[in-house]
């Protein structure tokens, strides 16, 4: 069935682990095209649900929040009130953006659990599993890393190797490693309850193979077509962790639901949770509809790591339900590139959505036109700085906003304001309304088949069309001669940018809003874009303000440090901390006289590169130190610092200058030095200890 032929539609966009904030990668994968889309079908009148909504389990989670020191509900409280924040200022249009530690949810999720047990559908089986000796505790998913078995690939997941997206168990990597000790796990037996998706693999190879075939995007269906054809395994369905749904049988006390069993169904209990807050029936948006024609059509966005959980386990967990539709398409996005490398959160390669919005306030359609122009739609694309800064110059600013602002500003120049009526048309002004026409079809259709890049330029391609009409008619010659035909090109010139003002919501949601309140036009339907008399003659426009200012080169190239600072920042922290001396005694250490000083004098020592002559006021004496500090400081900044000094090292000659001491400083990964004084003006020949 066609996209228009379907009265209600569940769409989705991937659960985001709160874990983390969000960038431009999360957005440009499963959010920007799912918020296009919704947009587009509810300006159709259609019945839409968009859900959304936070994944608080899995691995994900508790790994975080050992990292930042924590506990896992700090963590996801701190990451989910952000990201929905985050999301709510781009213009991500959620009903529902809901989170899977909710009561409601958990209670779904067992409820789905016990369904298929009660059916039989679990394999129940005991095996061995990785153990962590040291952390007394099982390893599942995330928590080893190793070699993947099909691609190579050396820092795979347990659960699923990111290079090239198979899914796997623990037990398939080669080399394991826990993420907790870094040590090599033991295998230690332990039960799980399985979904044998071996079973269902015929039933997948007639729904998806053959039903999908020619209807998904080739690199969705690609996928999945290679893992069906190497056979599907089963696979663990419950976990041996302590953060998760409970998996709610008395003999697997202590046991968690998978986090790939209980996020998905976070799609359901999130649209629950909508029709309780909004006094609605969520049951016609997934279940089963007695006449299949009433069946909502049910979308999933999502970006490529997550093919396989959506459009093969997902699937197999509502068709062994029985209860619940199947997704209808499954559009996932390749991924998106940064400046020549990968986005990484933890190497903080990144856009963050969260600074993008703090730093460039009202300028979230900026960001939504350069993403929605570069979508990874059918490979891996990238953004770049460069790229963003020429979108929004040469096309949003050079030919969006420039021609809506001649229509409105040529408006009120020579008719006050008011749209002029038409006087005879012309050939040219036939074609241009004919074309005109053809748009919104044009635009919606490429919607409709996830083709959001060349919906985008055929937007664009609109305003072009808009200027080229002004270019060739000339009405601000025209005035001079001929008011009734200047009238009539404005005319038509004010339809265009009504019909901008309508296409353009999808895409520039802040834009679009905009432009009509300088229109003066109320929100209209799809249907309505495209007609030749959106504004009747005599209709009274606001004032124009510009939709969209220049971005200098300053800003680009502000981004670019950033980027290269985060670039330093992890180069040093790669570098491995320098391991600690064997152990000293006390007595040893006492050995030491370390005191507060004072550097008098300081200068370079002629013919050397690093070594600086310093005069110290040690509280006993003024003595000679060579210190090899040069490269880091000047002499001139020196004078006066307070310093930490061993007053009774050995004196050494250096260059011929007798040093009578030696200067405490703390030296970083990348060689530079720091002082170790005090903190607070110390007297001169203060003991340090
Ligand atoms: N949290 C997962 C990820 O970030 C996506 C979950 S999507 C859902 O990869 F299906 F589980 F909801
Ligand atoms: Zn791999």
């Amino acid at each position: 069935m066609s996209i228009s032929s379907f009265k209600r539609f569940t769409i989705t966009s991937a659960l985001p682990y709160a874990n983390g904030p969000l960038h431009i990668g999360h957005i440009a994968g499963a959010y920007l095209p799912a918020d296009i889309f919704v947009r587009y079908l509810r300006m159709n009148g259609k019945d839409v649900l968009y859900i959304g909504g936070s994944d608080e389990h899995g691995a994900a989670i508790t790994i975080q929040a050992k990292k930042e020191g924590t506990t896992p509900q700090a963590i996801i409280d701190k990451y989910h009130a952000l990201n929905k924040e985050t999301f709510r200022r781009f213009g991500i249009s959620f009903d529902m953006y809901h989170r899977t530690s909710e009561p409601i949810h958990h209670e779904l999720s067992q409820e789905f659990f016990l369904r298929l047990y009660e059916k039989g559908e679990f394999t129940e089986l005991e095996s061995e599993q990785y153990y962590d000796e040291e952390f007394g505790q099982f390893l599942a998913d995330r928590y080893v890393t190793g070699t993947c078995p099909n691609c190579g690939y050396e820092s795979a997941y347990g659960d699923q190797c990111e290079k090239c997206g198979t899914s796997l168990n623990p037990t398939d990597l080669i080399n394991p490693k826990s993420t907790l000790s870094g040590k090599t796990p033991l295998l230690k037996r332990t039960k799980h309850w399985y979904l044998p998706l071996d079973k269902y693999q015929p039933w997948l190879e007639k729904w998806l193979l053959e039903g999908k075939k020619d209807k998904w995007k080739s690199n969705v269906y690609g996928q999945c077509s290679s893992w069906l054809k190497s056979g599907l395994q089963p696979r663990a369905m419950t976990r041996d962790l302590d953060w998760g749904v409970d998996v709610p049988l008395k003999e697997a006390a202590g046991k968690k639901l998978y986090v790939w069993l209980d996020a998905p169904i976070g799609y359901i209990s999130s649209s629950k949770q909508w029709a309780l807050d909004n006094g609605k029936d969520w049951e016609p948006y997934w279940k089963k509809q007695e006449n299949p024609e009433d069946n909502s059509c049910l979308i999933h966005f999502i970006g490529k790591d997550n093919i396989v959980f959506h459009c093969i386990t997902f699937p197999a967990i509502l068709h062994a339900h029985g209860d619940y539709i199947l997704p209808e398409h499954v559009p996932a996005n390749e991924f998106l590139n940064l400046e020549g490398d990968k986005l990484s959160t933890s190497r903080n390669w990144a856009v963050w959505l969260n600074e993008y919005l703090d730093e460039f306030p009202g300028k979230e359609d900026e960001l939504r036109y350069a993403l929605a122009s570069i979508l990874p739609e059918t490979k891996d694309s990238e953004f770049t700085w460069k790229d963003y800064q020429a979108r929004n110059n040469s096309e949003l600013l050079a030919i969006f906003g420039n021609f809506v602002n001649r229509v409105i500003v040529l408006t009120h120049k020579y008719f006050e304001g008011n749209v002029p009526a038409t006087g005879k048309l012309e050939a040219i002004d036939r074609e241009t309304l004919t074309e005109l026409a053809g748009f919104p079809s044009r635009i919606g259709s490429a919607i409709e088949q996830f083709r959001f890049r060349e919906a985008l330029a055929e937007f664009m391609n609109l305003a072009r069309l808009g200027n080229k009409y002004l270019a060739d008619t000339e009405p601000w010659k025209l005035a001079k001669s001929d008011m009734e035909r200047t009238g009539t090109v404005l005319n038509i010139g004010a339809q265009i940018a009504a019909s901008l003002s309508i296409v353009s919501e999808p895409f520039l949601p802040f834009t679009a809003v905009r432009l009509r309140d300088m229109l003066r036009i109320p929100a209209k339907n799809w249907a309505e874009a495209g007609r030749a008399d959106l504004l009747s003659a005599g209709h009274l426009f606001g004032q124009p303000e510009l939709l969209f200012q220049k971005i200098e080169d300053s800003v680009v190239e502000a981004q670019l440090q950033k980027l290269q600072n985060s670039r330093k920042q992890n180069d040093l922290a790669r570098q491995a901390v320098t391991p600690s001396k064997s152990p000293v005694s006390y007595e040893d250490f006492i050995k030491m006289d370390i005191r507060v000083g004072t550097i008098l004098e300081a200068e370079k020592v002629a013919k050397t590169k690093k070594l600086m002559k310093l005069k110290i006021d040690t509280g006993m004496d003024r003595r000679t130190v060579v210190s090899g500090i040069a490269e880091f400081f000047q002499p001139q900044e020196l004078v006066g610092k307070q310093v930490s000094i061993l007053v009774n090292l050995a004196p050494r000659k250096i260059r011929g200058i007798e040093s009578q001491g030696m200067i405490l400083m703390a030296e970083e990964k990348d060689g530079t030095l720091r002082f170790i004084g005090p903190h607070q003006q110390t007297a001169n020949g203060s003991i340090v200890s």
